[in-house]
């Protein structure tokens, strides 16, 4: 059956990323791969032409779509807009529509890649983690929140880091289920010494682990503590699992071990395996337009698609080897660029892995 995959470039870098994405797209369909593409908008430049970071029309292409693929939202031109229509309401509202609230973020360094790290080599070396990032809940999303005025007459903000059990088992067993296709071991990252939130979270996620996943080994630590050991010896982790803005924050730090935050896609699942894939770092405004970004995250986003919502595997593992191919050839956009390489732009870099493909 043909597979309907929404494309949703957004802002900044997105539509120069995504083009070469598509590209790759392109050229598996015509390899036989059974996809059909639309384009919707998204962001700041949705705004532009529609009114609304998240359109009517938008919403609806996705609710048909079994994957999408998106580029970035967010720039500097939209900053001075209100909270509620600002480019990252349009991903915000994807993301709760669709009930993505599975977020894999794989963090793993390419040995070709070792230099960029600003970690000592022997650090990152075969570095291969899994961050859980639950997307859908917690404070991002939690109820009351805004800006009052108290009766000092001073102004006060407030948000609300809520998680019900029943968001917190399905995300544990989210992770457990990748955990169990790897090394077997989880570590759940929460505040439990200070947020009752968190000491529930702590709580339901023993249990889900030793009521469905006995052959996991679980680990629990404090973010503080995470961040420092990310740091420190990140090859300790197999797969974290932790709250949206925990995972924010973590999935930002963890990206830079591997050397560019130019590499790495992510992968938004709901209930139903439908998927939504983007490249983890942003839009870019200071090069956007200037054709110099790094396809590769995007191009990886692809990969993840094939593999989580288009059951491709074989082919995601084509797509990765491709991207493995243009490395050795010694191919690098500006952000990974090191001593004896080929600086490549966006475009050359789309096509090199076409052509390895
Ligand atoms: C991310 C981004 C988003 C987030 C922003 C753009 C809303 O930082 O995907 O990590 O905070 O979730
Ligand atoms: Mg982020």
């Amino acid at each position: 059956m043909t597979k309907r995959v929404l494309i949703l470039p957004g802002d900044g870098i997105g539509p120069e990323i995504v083009a070469e994405a598509v590209k790759l797209l392109d050229a598996l369909a015509g390899d036989g791969l059974d996809i059909e593409l639309d384009e919707g908008l998204i962001g700041g430049s949705a705004y532009d032409a529609a009114g609304s970071p998240l359109p009517e029309a938008t919403l609806a292409m996705a609710g048909e779509a079994d994957a999408i693929l998106l580029g970035a939202v967010g720039g500097p031109k939209w900053e001075p807009l209100d909270i509620a229509v600002r480019p990252e309401k349009g991903l915000l509202g994807l993301r709760s529509e669709l009930g993505l609230f599975s977020n894999l973020r794989p963090a793993i360094l390419y040995p070709q890649l070792a230099s960029a790290s600003s970690l000592r080599a022997e650090i990152v070396a075969g570095l291969d983690l899994m961050i859980v990032r639950e997307l859908t809940g917690g404070i991002y999303f939690g109820q009351p929140r805004g800006v009052r005025t108290l009766d000092d007459g001073q102004r006060q903000g407030f948000n609300t880091l809520v998680y019900s059990e029943n968001e917190i088992v399905r995300i544990v067993r989210s992770a457990c289920d990748i955990a169990m296709k790897r090394g077997k071991r989880l570590c759940s990252v929460d505040k439990a010494n200070v947020l009752e939130c968190t000491e529930l979270w702590r709580e339901v996620a023993s249990g889900v682990v030793a009521d469905e996943y006995p052959e996991i080994e679980l680990s629990h630590i404090y973010v503080d503590n995470a961040a420092m050991q990310l740091i420190k010896w990140p090859k300790q982790f197999d797969v974290i699992v932790t709250t949206n803005m925990f995972g924010d924050i973590l999935s930002d730090a963890a990206a830079m071990l591997t050397g560019s935050i130019g590499m790495l896609p992510s992968a938004s699942l709901n209930e139903t395996g439908q998927g939504m894939y983007e490249p983890i770092h942003g839009s870019a405004p200071d090069i956007a337009g200037k054709g110099v970004a790094n396809p590769l995250a995007t191009i990886l986003s692809v990969s993840m698609m094939l593999r989580y919502s288009l059951d491709e595997p074989d082919i995601a593992d084509r797509v990765d080897a491709a991207v493995n191919a243009v490395l050795d050839q010694g191919l690098r956009t500006p952000d990974i660029l090191s001593d004896g390489m080929t600086e490549v732009d966006c475009e050359a870099m789309g096509d090199a892995v076409v052509a390895a493909l």
